[in-house]
């Protein structure tokens, strides 16, 4: 993390999990486990039909909602989207964009991704784009090669002013919901590069602006040590964070320097 130039942010990937009646309980023990003075931006990312709910719940413990996904159309006769104007109108604050679940059995693409943030910003949502090689890439060492595609892709046409308001999430697929997280090293090593890839498209400044986290894995025993590297400034939480007393802990682990 590197509190001075950008903003650390522990975000919960939900994935299709939980139910709006089980977001009150959730909510008073995360708030019970959280730390008072939080070092960190915290949202809950849960699936679309509970964000409103969410919205509410977190107020008082200020945890931001967002999605985990977005149409690229804006509205129209597109059976079961959610356009980024209806993330927007219930209060999400952060999307998920690009999730490897997404692309591997939505086929979604790069260039989906692409206009998926593109959307969210248009209606001032922050995107968190997700990028990550698979365990055969990594072994035939295309890591950095596929992961700076991924990234570059993600956020052509996308200015520095709204460059700002995006999140990179580096989540190796081989490390999701395996139980088998990156070393820090390994995770520090990818998300430097990516830092070096934004550098050289849009210059030092806003490079040393974005807020780049780790997802795969992450939890409230790892969580210290990937988030006191110097390019990793939070984590995309799956399984961990459907515990709430373990995503309170990761929370907690922000309080580093
Ligand atoms: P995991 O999921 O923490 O359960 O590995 C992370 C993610 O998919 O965002």
């Amino acid at each position: 993390m590197n509190r001075k130039y950008r903003k650390t942010i522990i975000a919960g990937n939900w994935k299709m999990n939980m139910t709006n009646s089980g977001i009150k309980p959730f909510m008073e023990e995360l708030k019970a486990n959280m730390p008072k003075a939080k070092q960190c931006d915290v949202v809950l990312c849960t699936p679309a039909v509970m964000i409103q709910t969410m919205v509410k719940a977190g107020k008082d413990c200020k945890v931001a909602a967002g999605g985990q996904d977005v149409s690229i159309y804006d509205k129209g006769a597109y059976t079961g989207e959610v356009s980024a104007t209806m993330l927007e109108d219930i209060g999400a604050k952060y999307c998920i964009v690009g999730h490897s679940e997404r692309r591997q059995y939505h086929g979604e693409t790069d260039m989906m991704v692409n206009a998926k943030a593109k959307k969210l910003l248009e209606k001032g949502i922050n995107p968190i784009i997700c990028v990550g090689e698979s365990l055969e890439q990594r072994e035939n060492d295309l890591t950095m090669e596929y992961v700076a595609y991924q990234v570059k892709a993600a956020l052509s046409g996308i200015d520095a002013t709204a460059l700002r308001h995006c999140v990179i999430a580096y989540e190796p697929i081989w490390a999701i919901g395996t139980g088998k997280t990156a070393t820090s090293e390994q995770a520090q090593e990818v998300c430097e590069e990516i830092r070096a890839v934004i550098r050289k498209i849009y210059g030092a400044r806003p490079a040393r602006a974005v807020s780049i986290l780790y997802g795969g894995s992450m939890n409230a025993k790892n969580a210290y040590e990937l988030l006191a590297q110097p390019d990793i400034d939070g984590g995309l939480i799956g399984g961990a964070s459907l515990k709430p007393a373990d995503f309170a802990t990761i929370v907690a682990a922000t309080a580093q320097d």
